[in-house]
């Protein structure tokens, strides 16, 4: 799809279709009072003869209106108050394009963006739509003999109300294309199943990813290199998986001064069985997610490698599979992680954190400024917050604030749960200096709490994305979000 940012005269605009809001009682947004204007008061006479109603993300498509240029109109119902939420401005833009699909128009003139947003200036209205609209217009149909048709629209014009906008509109644009490039990015490598998705594969596409780019650069450990370290735990993992796990590091240098990295730890399960402690078959299904965190990683490397934000950024995959089988690791095993600390096994579908916390200590060689994990670590966090927002835990409070304030701001919700001490006592094992489970309550702090015996050494947040990475309806509703790319990404342009 090609975005160009354009400003005139949206009335005499001859292209396929312009998109533009109508609010009920018929009243009109700018554009559409130009349109409605060149069109002799053709839209005004449809809303009082109740054919354009103007409600929330509704869409009417008209064509060929005398006095306009465009072949269609698509109107997009923005309610009753003139100044939109957020939620209600994203919707409307899902909505339009879904209406666009539907058409066979292959160039459009998107006018949603002169709409008043709350709290929303001109640029961030544009981010939001080319987020929504990338995020709508996403297919993965690699493995589906019929491919969808080939889709004729191929160029959106996004309207900016002045001139003098244009400059900030165009980096707005650039900005929502590396950040949707990065979501992209994600959301191909989740989809993959895990036949195909294996600990070795995601290291590969790591790899050819760095490639693109000179200023990354990526290294691998494999599991010989990971014992001689004493990466205890992540290898308990692998153990029972014919596939041998990997640790993928990449270093992207958007600078040349010397600036101690942010460091994000993504924990890339490439299918969870629960190992012997075996999952029900009903839970299994979803659990090609569980590498979320790494894909995660890698989307958001990219979508800073494609901003060239002039950072030092290191990403860290912590690749495995966690399967039963006669060399798999067991319930009460006790191991030693890569930090000296013992932990008993006491449930091997507890996995997630085995594997971060080495690839966490491993985290302490590039001498951290902060470290971020991102991981589907719990399904407590999807009892407690649903697939709205992710759980945000951390060590250091002005961290967590400004990882609230990137999800805030870019749509993409985190909401905080508490790391008191006072969870800490449910970690305690009669053999080893942790067990790796904390009973049935507070289940995402109690994991947080174990990851934090490994990061006392930096400032640290943790981001449970277990309900928001991927979404499952059951049945053909089933499918990666790319999130929290949006978030992450944008923390880095803050910290930029
Ligand atoms: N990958 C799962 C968590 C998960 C659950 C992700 C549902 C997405 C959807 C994780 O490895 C897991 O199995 N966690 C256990 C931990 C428990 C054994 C302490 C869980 O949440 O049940
Ligand atoms: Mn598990
Ligand atoms: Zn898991």
């Amino acid at each position: 799809m090609k975005f160009t940012i354009w400003h005139g005269h949206p009335e005499k605009q001859s292209t396929d279709c312009i998109i533009t809001g109508i609010y009920e009682k018929n009243k009109l947004s700018k554009s559409a009072t130009l349109l409605n204007k060149s069109t002799h008061g053709m839209l005004h006479r449809l809303a009082e003869q109740g054919d354009l109603r103007g409600k929330i993300a509704e869409t009417y498509v008209l064509h060929h209106l005398t006095g306009s240029e465009a072949q269609r109109v698509l109107l997009v119902g923005a309610g009753k108050e003139e100044t939109l939420s957020l939620p209600n401005y994203r919707k409307m833009i899902a909505a339009s394009m879904q209406a666009l699909l539907k058409t066979p128009a292959e160039k459009v003139l998107f006018c949603l963006t002169e709409l008043p947003v709350e709290g929303l200036h001109e640029a961030d209205k544009i981010r939001h739509a080319i987020d929504v609209m990338q995020y709508t217009l996403y297919e993965f149909d690699h493995y589906r003999s019929e491919k969808s048709p080939k889709r004729k629209l191929h160029s959106i014009e996004i309207y900016t109300t002045d001139k003098k906008h244009t400059k900030a509109a165009e980096k707005a644009l650039a900005q929502g294309l590396a950040i949707a490039d990065g979501v992209k990015f994600t959301r191909d490598l989740a989809n993959q199943p895990a036949n195909v998705c294996t600990p070795t594969w995601v290291a590969n596409r790591a790899k050819a990813f760095a490639a693109e780019y000179s200023n990354i650069k990526m290294q691998v450990l494999d599991e010989k290199e990971m014992l001689k370290l004493g990466m205890g735990a992540m290898l308990a993992v692998a153990a029972g998986s014919e596939e041998p796990p990997k640790l993928v590091s990449l270093e992207y240098k958007g600078t040349a001064k010397k600036q101690a990295p942010i460091v994000l730890v993504g924990k890339g399960i490439t299918f969870d069985t629960g190992g012997l402690s075996l999952k029900p078959a009903d839970s299994m299904v979803g659990m090609k997610y569980d590498m979320c965190g790494a894909a995660t990683v890698l989307g958001t490397m990219k979508a800073a490698a494609e901003m060239k934000l002039p950072i030092h950024l290191v990403g860290i995959l912590a690749l495995a599979e966690n399967m039963p089988s006669g060399k798999a690791v067991r319930p009460e095993d006790i191991v030693t992680s890569l930090s000296g600390q013992t932990i008993e096994i006491l449930n091997t579908d507890a996995e997630g954190r085995l594997v971060l916390c080495d690839a966490l200590t491993y985290a302490e060689r590039y001498k951290p400024d902060v470290v971020i994990d991102i991981a589907t670590l719990t399904g407590a966090v999807v009892i407690a917050l649903g697939q709205h927002a992710t759980g945000v835990l951390s060590n250091h409070q002005p961290l967590a604030d400004k990882l609230l304030d990137a999800g805030k701001r870019t749509h993409d919700r985190a909401w905080q749960l508490p790391l008191w001490e006072d969870y800490q006592d449910q970690l305690k094992s009669p053999f080893a200096d942790m067990s790796n489970v904390g009973g049935r309550s507070a289940g995402t702090i109690t994991a947080a709490c174990f990851l934090s015996r490994f990061t006392k050494k930096y400032h640290w947040a943790h981001l449970d994305v277990a309900g928001t990475a991927a979404m499952m309806m059951g049945g053909s509703e089933r499918y990666a979000t790319g999130r929290p790319v949006p978030l992450l990404a944008q923390y880095l342009i803050d910290r930029s």
